[in-house]
């Protein structure tokens, strides 16, 4: 698969006359968010909802996070973030935490093929060496393996908080040795996890929570914020491309005017 033919790539993948080649036929390729980042949340009343343990609404989210990468790559977007641990997660029972870095495990031996084969280039943003040795090991050769790959940037947000990414590019702006003077915000990010990266243009939280729970805190100063009552576990093609669609909908301002209220000004 490349990403050089969005859209058809997408509808190849879907079923004629599915209810989502509908949806896919709206997006307008010419202007897709560069990076979306998601906050995936809701897993664990997923589960309640049924009965089950929370760990289990986990389980059922990684089908959740295969469709979602698979749909962004084919639809060309540049960037996918996905925000699977904080560094305020460690505050759950120790075996929910050891389920979520099984699971994850588990994830990158699947799917290395899945993401090799869809030319998709793996990254991680978080406290990595806080990480057990096991999984630093897996990321580690996710990472390497498939650095060669020139479509989409998946990148998974693991021990991650947005607080202490600002923390830890400002220690790295220090040992650097820049000077004050020569530190600006296009500098300042080149210290951040995502330097090079494109900020998210479109921030979704499924689970109908209003809030950014410490994720991206710098990059998303001009984000498009979505949020969907859908809990994580029920995420598919259908949210995101629902998602896109009402960004593109949106009209960005960045603090300006927009060109037809510049004309009626004049
Ligand atoms: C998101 O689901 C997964 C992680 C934060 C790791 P939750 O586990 O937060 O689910 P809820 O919010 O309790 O429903
Ligand atoms: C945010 O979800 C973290 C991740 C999705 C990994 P949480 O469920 O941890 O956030 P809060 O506690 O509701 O703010
Ligand atoms: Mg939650």
């Amino acid at each position: 698969m490349s990403v050089s033919i969005p859209l058809e790539q997408l509808l190849a993948w879907i079923p004629p006359g599915h209810p989502d080649e509908g949806l896919a036929r709206q997006v307008n390729v010419d202007r897709l968010p560069a990076h979306v980042a998601i906050i995936m949340d809701g897993n664990g009343r997923w589960a309640a909802g049924r009965h089950l343990p929370r760990v289990e609404g986990h389980r059922a989210g990684i089908e959740s996070v295969r469709d979602t990468v698979e749909t962004a790559a084919r639809l060309g977007i540049r960037v996918l973030t996905l925000y699977a641990f904080s560094i305020e997660n460690w505050k759950r029972p120790a075996s929910e935490v050891g389920t979520l870095m099984t699971l994850l495990k588990r994830y990158l031996r699947s799917e290395l093929n899945t993401l090799l084969r869809n030319d998709i280039r793996f990254g991680v943003i978080g406290r990595l060496d806080e990480l057990a040795p096991d999984i630093q090991r897996e990321l580690n050769d996710a990472v390497e393996r498939t650095a060669g790959n020139r479509g989409m940037l998946f990148n998974i947000a693991l021990n991650y908080g947005g607080r202490a990414e600002i923390v830890d590019a400002a220690r790295r702006a220090l040992a650097s040795g820049v000077r004050p003077e020569e530190l600006d915000e296009t500098r300042f990010a080149s210290f951040l996890y995502t330097a090079g990266q494109p900020d998210p243009d479109l921030l979704i939280r499924t689970s109908g929570e209003m809030r950014v729970s410490n994720f991206l805190l710098w990059q998303i100063a001009y984000a498009e914020i979505y949020v969907t009552e859908t809990l994580w576990p029920d995420f598919r093609r259908r949210h995101l491309l629902e998602a896109v669609l009402a960004y593109q909908k949106r009209e960005r301002r960045y603090g300006g005017i927009t060109p037809a209220e510049a004309i009626s000004a004049q």
